[in-house]
């Protein structure tokens, strides 16, 4: 059964036929493509349509065609997938990102990105997740800042799919493992518990007693300056 993931403004979903188009043209958007070897006619876009069906047949996920649901226009891609080369951090899964240009700055990547490291870990049972961009792609960099993906710079590498001497070769290599991730979203209190976190809080004693002590101290300060 194919897979859907839902968050507040996306569907990220299988693609459409209908996506064709609207994919054919972000991959000709040279905002879009920027930190890309080269924009993409529309055969090329429509090779990397069918590649990330296959994708799907093979390993049951991929990148999500990502659509609005407000209009339900479709606004590019969000998922995960198994990078097609080899390198020092492989075997790995990646999350990735594309989107339109109009759809930016509104943090769609990443409340997309969240729903697809959500399903890495907890459905597929993923241990670690990565990402990887050209340093300059700075847009790209903060989206998995955001997701707490950290980056060692030991773990740079050169692109093996770009020729030695490309500007775009080298890549920044991001990473997340399960335990990070699980352990920022234990601290995400969820929204249903806020009042057994405070009934927590305020029936303990010994919170109270620090209180009171710091509280009574500041005053004992203030009163003696
Ligand atoms: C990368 C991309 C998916 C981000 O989409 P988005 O929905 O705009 O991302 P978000 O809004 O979730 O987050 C973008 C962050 O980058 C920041 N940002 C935007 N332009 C920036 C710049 N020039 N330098 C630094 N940060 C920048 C935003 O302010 C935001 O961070 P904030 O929430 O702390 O303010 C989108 O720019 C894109 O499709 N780019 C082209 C394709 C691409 O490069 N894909 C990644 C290949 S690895």
């Amino acid at each position: 059964m194919a897979v859907m993931l839902n968050t507040e403004r996306l569907l990220l979903r299988p693609w459409l036929e209908a996506d064709r188009e609207p994919f054919r043209r972000m991959n000709t958007d040279p905002r879009v493509m920027e930190f890309f070897p080269k924009m993409l006619s529309s055969e090329e876009s429509d090779q990397l349509f069918e590649r990330i069906q296959r994708h799907f047949d093979e390993h049951g996920f991929g990148f999500w065609a990502a659509e609005l649901r407000q209009d339900q226009s479709f606004v590019g891609f969000v998922g995960l997938a198994v990078p097609r080369f080899e390198a020092h951090f492989m075997p790995a899964v990646e999350i990735g990102w594309r989107l339109r240009a109009e759809a930016w700055g509104r943090g769609l990547a990443t409340e997309g990105a969240r729903a697809a490291l959500r399903y890495g870990f907890a459905t597929l049972g993923l241990d670690a997740i990565v990402s990887f961009t050209v340093p300059a792609n700075r847009r790209s960099r903060r989206v998995m800042e955001k997701l707490g993906m950290t980056h060692d710079e030991r773990d740079d590498f050169d692109h093996p799919l770009l020729p030695e001497g490309h500007s775009l070769r080298r890549h920044v290599l991001y990473r997340i493992d399960r335990r990070r991730h699980s352990s920022q979203h234990s601290a995400l209190p969820p929204p249903h518990s806020c009042r057994a976190s405070a009934a927590a809080i305020v029936s303990s004693t010994r919170n109270w007693y620090e209180f009171w002590r710091e509280f009574a101290g500041v005053w004992a300060r203030r009163i003696r300056l």
